[in-house]
């Protein structure tokens, strides 16, 4: 029972609006209901038309309940009577069912919204280990694409459960009318549902294997926008062009593949089904001419009732082919099977004395070698302390275990002698600020880009924040100033604008500690130095940390620690570490010289 399965999944999300379901069951089945009634009503309309048949001569409760109704009534009056009551029944019946279409549609936006946004939120909360082994495209796919087909399954669920509800009323319609027939017919129909079934089977691995084909897709189109540039400057855009048609082609097969063999259902069933409405219309007719009335009712709701039986299976496929996107997004929301950092509980009002790195060691998922490799560290409150080292060393993984965008895999932070992990994490991330290697600019105007860590900083602060990272002269100079659009929907900034607003946003949250990760690399030199006075100035009786490459950046460090491979080769100050003529002075040499003429 596939489709059960992919029934019960979306159960935790019916249950949001508990009363919807039996609403709408309740409305299918009334609704049904005054149809067949509408229907039934037809006999006693063709039995006065006709005039000859006998009215008794029938065994059905049904019948016999409804003329004993009527015997009252004169011949005459039953003629725009019945009508009548047929109109009436078809009116409420109608209405009844439009109101099933709106309430369905309306609890089928509402779920999807929340799919999207519990999505999103598992997005936000989600540990960066998990996310680090995640393609972006994929994600976006999920995000985007799976999360709607959720929701289709969602409607289609819907759509099942009123047609079962109608088909059920209707069958007991019919076995009203003629146990006997329905019995029969019953049993054929069963025949021709399994039939269908084995075709159905081929539906669900097809299904599958479109939902790869699109994630896929969802790969490649990421990786073709961010990369854009990379990719026209090393001129592959033939190569890239035809990957993505390859991609592209493989989504197009795959969903040719299910249309094929989910169009072959219909015409299936319509055959079979006419073939057996004929063959029960040509056997009973023969024999049974009296009764006719009662059959061509009989027939004729059989007639109705056809395409709603043809559309459970229809909807029973889609759900089929939808199941392996309920899978997707329910495997991305199901926590767990994921990794979450757990929030302490003792708030942080600010650092008196010290962060304490404990022989802390970490490793990314992914690498084999650590990144940090028992690494021990005081980082003295109000004080500058600056990593450096070469490239990969471990300096902006040592700042992600500080901020705690990831635990440690052995030793302890310890911030004031409290563990880091026992910390309230927003109280922590609150008092810190962080200017990183790569800065994201939003899409909003500039103003909101500086004040996003801050939201309710006044326009005075911004541009006071602004001056200090001297980004208020290139601002003032933009068509609308600080309201200008930025990111991708507006201006694009160069790399050292990008840095001067990610240090106004991080000036702005007025930080015990900050965090600068190659903060100034992107600037001149005329900048960068008068940016470096302005944040000696402001990180005075502040932590910072600092990575920098360009030697003049860290001259006023209070202590240095030099990283190489994940661990601390050499620490203290600019001349203690000068005078050991290691490592760190051999790469302030190499700079000294580069810079000279
Ligand atoms: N998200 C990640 N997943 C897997 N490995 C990573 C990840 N980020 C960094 N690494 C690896 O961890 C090591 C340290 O990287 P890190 O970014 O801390 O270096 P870094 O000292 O900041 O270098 P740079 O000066 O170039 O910024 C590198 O070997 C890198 O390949
Ligand atoms: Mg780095």
């Amino acid at each position: 029972m596939k489709n059960f399965a992919a029934f019960q999944r979306l159960l935790p999300l019916v249950k949001l609006f508990p009363w919807a379901i039996p609403a709408i069951v309740a409305l299918g089945v009334l609704s049904s209901l005054f149809e067949g009634l509408s229907i039934s009503l037809f006999i006693p309309v063709l039995q006065t038309l006709l005039q000859d048949a006998p009215q008794a001569a029938t065994n059905s409760p049904l019948l016999q309940g409804l003329f004993r109704l009527l015997a009252g009534i004169p011949e005459r009056d039953r003629l725009w009577l019945l009508p009548a009551a047929i109109f009436g029944c078809i009116l409420i019946k109608n209405g009844l069912s439009y109101i099933n279409t709106v309430l369905s549609a309306w609890l089928s936006a509402r779920i999807s919204h929340r799919l999207r946004s519990q999505v999103f939120e598992q997005l936000l909360s989600v540990g960066y280990s998990y996310l680090e082994t995640q393609e972006s495209g994929k994600l976006m796919n999920t995000l985007a694409s799976e999360t709607w087909r959720t929701s289709q399954a969602l409607s289609t669920l819907i759509s099942l459960i009123t047609t079962v509800c109608t088909t059920v009323v209707y069958a007991a319609l019919l076995m009203l009318i003629s146990w006997p027939l329905t019995l029969l017919i019953g049993v054929v129909m069963g025949l021709i549902s399994l039939i269908i079934q084995l075709v159905t089977r081929r539906i669900k691995i097809l299904g599958q294997q479109a939902v790869q084909a699109n994630a896929d897709l969802g790969v490649r189109m990421y990786e073709g926008l961010v990369g854009m540039r990379t990719i026209r400057a090393f001129g592959q855009e033939d190569y890239e062009q035809q990957q993505f048609d390859r991609t592209s082609r493989r989504v197009q097969k795959a969903l040719l593949k299910l249309d094929i063999v989910s169009g072959t259902v219909q015409p299936l069933y319509e055959l079979l089904s006419a073939l057996l409405v004929l063959s029960i219309l040509v056997l009973v007719g023969l024999h049974d001419r009296a009764s006719l009335p009662t059959l061509l009712t009989f027939l004729f709701m059989l007639y109705r009732l056809q395409p709603q039986m043809q559309q459970i299976d229809g909807y029973r496929t889609s759900l089929l082919a939808l199941s392996s996107s309920i899978d997707d997004v329910f495997l991305f929301l199901d926590r767990d099977s994921k990794p979450y950092l757990r929030s302490g509980t003792v708030q942080f009002l600010g650092l008196r004395q010290q962060i304490a790195l404990e022989s802390v060691s970490f490793r990314y998922t992914a690498q084999d070698q650590p990144a940090i490799d028992h690494i021990c560290l005081q980082i003295a409150a109000g004080k500058t302390t600056a990593l450096v080292g070469p490239s990969g060393a471990g300096k902006s993984t040592l700042i992600h275990l500080i901020c705690r965008f990831h635990d440690p895999s052995a030793g302890e932070i310890w911030v004031d002698g409290q563990p880091l992990r026992s910390l309230d994490l927003k109280s922590w991330r609150d008092r810190m600020a962080i200017v990183s290697q790569d800065i994201h600019i939003f899409n909003a105007t500039i103003a909101q880009n500086i004040a996003y860590g801050c939201s309710t900083a006044s326009r005075a602060e911004i541009v006071a924040a602004a001056k200090q990272a001297h980004a208020h002269e290139f601002i003032s100079q933009l068509p609308q100033g600080y309201d200008t659009p930025v990111g991708d929907r507006g201006i694009r900034l160069s790399g050292g604008q990008r840095q001067r607003i990610a240090l106004a946003r991080a000036i702005i949250r007025d930080p015990d500690i900050l965090i600068l990760d190659e903060a100034t690399n992107a600037l001149d030199s005329i900048s960068e130095f008068l940016i470096q006075e302005a944040l000696d100035l402001f990180g005075r009786d502040r932590t910072v940390i600092v990575i920098a490459h360009r030697f003049s950046t860290i001259k006023h460090a209070d202590q240095i620690a030099v990283l190489d491979q994940g661990q601390i080769v050499e620490q203290g100050t600019l001349d203690r570490l000068l005078r050991q003529d290691g490592l760190f002075a051999q790469m302030y040499r190499l700079q000294n010289r580069a810079l000279k003429p």
